[in-house]
């Protein structure tokens, strides 16, 4: 098994949430995976919803700015190529944890900017994807993250949508563009977030109904839950989120469909 999957969608859908979830899911169901989560969002949040401090500089834009200072104080062999370099930071910044392994990407020092550092997401993703069996991706909200083609190597990207008008817009964009732009996944998975149990779920799936392209799916909806509101607003950690409970019972019938 061999999965890289991204989650994208408009700001505050539900995208992080909806991660972890999935990383409950993949550490209940197999035992002996190895997974990494990436976490590409520059507004980082992954370390808060499963309550890990992560600092700025264990991100991978706090190790590039210390490169760029050992550049500047030429403390850097001549010798060692840039690309070398890059690849040894990058594996500098990843984050250990008992069952599972995050790179925070962090944002670029000082530039008030993300662009550079996720203009390295594409290698990053090439680099680590090979020592791991599944791969999640946090993509920052926006689509300049497909404009750079990281999707490439992405096998399954999952778009999620609230039932907003600008949810579902989003989620129109983002399937517009990879194709403008030529991005290939093996699935597109649509998953409506926070979605009552009534007609606002045809929406959607009229909307689903209506793209032609046989690889894009409607992996079906996940209700609103107290729950999950509750443990994040009390800062509780999303994984122990009871295997018992609604929201987590939906996930995880939903989510044995892509893996
Ligand atoms: N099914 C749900 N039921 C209740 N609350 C939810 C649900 N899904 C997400 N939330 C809440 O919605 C808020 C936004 O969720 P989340 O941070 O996962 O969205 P996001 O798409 O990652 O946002 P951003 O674009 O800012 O990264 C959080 O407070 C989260 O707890
Ligand atoms: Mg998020």
């Amino acid at each position: 098994m061999k999965k890289i999957i991204s989650f994208s969608g408009k700001g505050g859908v539900g995208k992080s949430t909806l991660l972890v979830l999935m990383l409950k899911y993949l550490l209940e169901k197999f035992k002996d995976l190895n997974i990494l989560v990436i976490d590409a969002d520059p507004d980082a949040n992954i370390g808060d919803i499963i309550g890990k401090d992560i600092h700025f500089k264990e991100t991978v834009g706090g190790k590039m700015a210390e490169l760029k200072r050992k550049i500047q104080k030429r403390q850097i062999p001549l010798e060692v190529s840039k690309d070398q370099i890059v690849e040894s930071e990058v594996f500098e910044a990843l984050i250990e944890m008992d069952l599972f392994d995050i790179l925070e990407m962090g944002r670029s020092e000082g530039e008030g900017c993300y662009c550079s550092i996720n203009n390295y997401l594409k290698r990053i993703i090439d680099i680590l994807a090979k020592n791991y069996d599944i791969v999640l991706i946090d993509a920052p909200a926006g689509l300049e993250y497909f404009a750079r083609k990281t999707g490439r190597t992405v096998t399954d990207l999952v778009i999620v949508s609230d039932p907003s008008k600008m949810g579902i817009h989003t989620m129109k964009r983002i399937l517009e563009v990879s194709k403008e732009v030529d991005l290939r996944f093996e699935n597109i998975w649509i998953l409506g977030n926070r979605f009552p149990e009534n007609s606002l779920r045809d929406i959607l799936e009229k909307e689903v109904a209506n793209i032609k392209e046989e690889y894009v799916k409607l992996l079906g909806f996940i209700e609103n839950s107290d729950e999950i509101s509750r443990m994040n607003i009390v800062g509780e950690n999303l994984l122990d989120l009871p295997n018992e409970s609604k929201p987590y019972k939906t996930v995880k019938q939903l989510y044995s469909t892509i893996i």
